[in-house]
C-alpha cells in the first residue's frame, strides 16, 4: 500500500504564525486572551485554554478586561473593533494574516474612494465580518450563482471585488463571470490566497489516483470541509476525520494508494499521528 502525503497539508503561514504568537506571548507570562478561538482546531484551542488562554467572544467581554494581552487571529477583526481594542485596557497582539490585511486595505480604500464593496465568500465567517467592517458603506456578500445574479447597486457606482482568502477559485471565476455580465464598471482583485489554492490543487491531483482519501481537519473549518468536497469529486472513498481517533475508517482492504491531506488549521503532530497509524496498516 503507498501513502501520499500531500506537501501542504496543514497550517498555512497565516495560521502558523498566529499560533506561535500565542505560544510566545505565553513564555512572556501574564494574562493572555484571543478574540475567538485562535484557530478552528480543538486539540489547540484546548491545549491553550490548559495553558490558562482565555477565549474573549463579544465587545462587551473586553470591556470588562484589565491588563494582559489580546491576540487578534489570523482572520482578522473589523476596523470598529479593532479601535475598541486598541483603547481598551489590555495591549494589541495583532497577528491577523497580511494577506488578510492587505483585503483590508484595498476594501477601506477603495470603499473610500466611492466604489460598492463585493466579497465573494461566505457571509457570517469571520474573516468576511472582519473584511466588511473594513468598508465605508455597506459591503454586499455574494456566496452562490444566485446571490451574484441578484446583485445590483447605483448604475453609476464604480464596483470593487475581493475575495475571501479560502475561497475555492473555480467557484470564484464563476461568481465573477456572472458579475462581469452586468452594465457596471467592475474591478475584480483575486484576493485568494496561494496558500489555500495550492492545498486544493495538490488536493485534488492525489485525490484522482487514490483508492481513499482522508482529510484531517476541525469540525468547524470551512476550508477543510472545501478540501473533502473536492476530494470527494475525483475519488469517492474520500473521508473526512478530525484526528487518529477517527480511525480506523471502513476500508474495503484492497485499497493500493491512500492519499492524505489536511486543513489550514490541523497542526503537524496530529498528521503524523494519523500517517504513523495509517502506515503502519494498524488501523485497517
Ligand atoms: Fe493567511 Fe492564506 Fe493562511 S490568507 S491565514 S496564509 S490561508
Amino acid at each position: 500500500m503507498e501513502i501520499i502525503l500531500a506537501k501542504t497539508a496543514g497550517f498555512c503561514f497565516g495560521v502558523q504564525k498566529a499560533v506561535d504568537t500565542v505560544y510566545s506571548e505565553l513564555k512572556k507570562g501574564g494574562k493572555i486572551y484571543t478574540y475567538g478561538p485562535i484557530i478552528h482546531n480543538e486539540t489547540v484551542v484546548d491545549d491553550l485554554a490548559s495553558r490558562g488562554v482565555q477565549v474573549i467572544n463579544t465587545p462587551e467581554e473586553l470591556e470588562n478586561l484589565h491588563g494582559g494581552s489580546l491576540i487578534i487571529r489570523s482572520h482578522g477583526v473589523t476596523r470598529a473593533l479593532y479601535e475598541k481594542i486598541m483603547q481598551s485596557d489590555v495591549k494589541c497582539v495583532d497577528a491577523t494574516c497580511p494577506f488578510v490585511k492587505r483585503i483590508h486595505d484595498i476594501v477601506a480604500q477603495e470603499s473610500a474612494s466611492g466604489k460598492q464593496i463585493v466579497i465573494i465568500g461566505n457571509a457570517g465567517h469571520p474573516e468576511v465580518v472582519g473584511i466588511m467592517g473594513w468598508s465605508n458603506t455597506p459591503a454586499a456578500v455574494i456566496e452562490n450563482a444566485a446571490e451574484a445574479e441578484a446583485f445590483e447597486t447605483a448604475p453609476e457606482r464604480p464596483v470593487c471585488v475581493v475575495s475571501q482568502t479560502t475561497f475555492n477559485a473555480g467557484k470564484f471565476q464563476e461568481l465573477v463571470a456572472i458579475l462581469q455580465k452586468k452594465p457596471y464598471n467592475i474591478v475584480v482583485m483575486n484576493t485568494i490566497c496561494s496558500a489555500t489554492r495550492e492545498r486544493q490543487e495538490e488536493a485534488r491531483e492525489i485525490a484522482s489516483s487514490a483508492d481513499a482519501m482522508i482529510v484531517i481537519g476541525g469540525k468547524t473549518s470551512s476550508n477543510s470541509a472545501k478540501l473533502y468536497d473536492i476530494c470527494r469529486k475525483e475519488c469517492e472513498n474520500t473521508f473526512f476525520i478530525q484526528t487518529r481517533e477517527d480511525l480506523p475508517l471502513p476500508l474495503k482492504g484492497t485499497e493500493k494508494t491512500i492519499g492524505i491531506t489536511a486543513g489550514a488549521s490541523t497542526p503537524k503532530n496530529i498528521i503524523e499521528e494519523v500517517l504513523n497509524h495509517v502506515g503502519t496498516g494498524r488501523e485497517f
